[in-house]
């Protein structure tokens, strides 16, 4: 939504590589969140931090390293990039 701004949009990157997302938003929320849209649209939860703490994990493989750095920010660096990994990526704030 407006004040939850990701970067970059679009990323097209070789397999076996790493990437990273980040993620930040402008709207003072205490919670962040990472989630998958598979290529079936099925949206899936990732993470869940609330004030820079990692409180929810949806048994995500640990290539995906999620950072807070503050409560406004979560990056998502992403090792040995796979096949499964192309999706659509979104961050939420609440
Ligand atoms: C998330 O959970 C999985 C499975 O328990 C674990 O392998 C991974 O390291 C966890 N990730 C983080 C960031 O804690």
């Amino acid at each position: 939504g407006i004040g939850v701004f990701q970067t970059p949009k679009y990323r097209l990157t070789q397999m076996g590589t790493k990437t990273s997302l980040e993620c930040e938003q402008k709207l003072n929320h205490d919670n962040m969140y990472w989630y998958k849209q598979d290529s079936k649209k099925l949206l899936k939860a990732m993470f869940h931090y609330n004030n820079k703490e990692l409180v929810g994990n949806e048994t995500v493989p640990s290539r995906f390293s999620p950072e807070s750095p503050d409560k406004a920010h979560l990056n998502l660096y992403i090792d040995s990039l796979e096949p499964g990994d192309s999706a659509v990526y979104f961050c939420a704030s609440s």
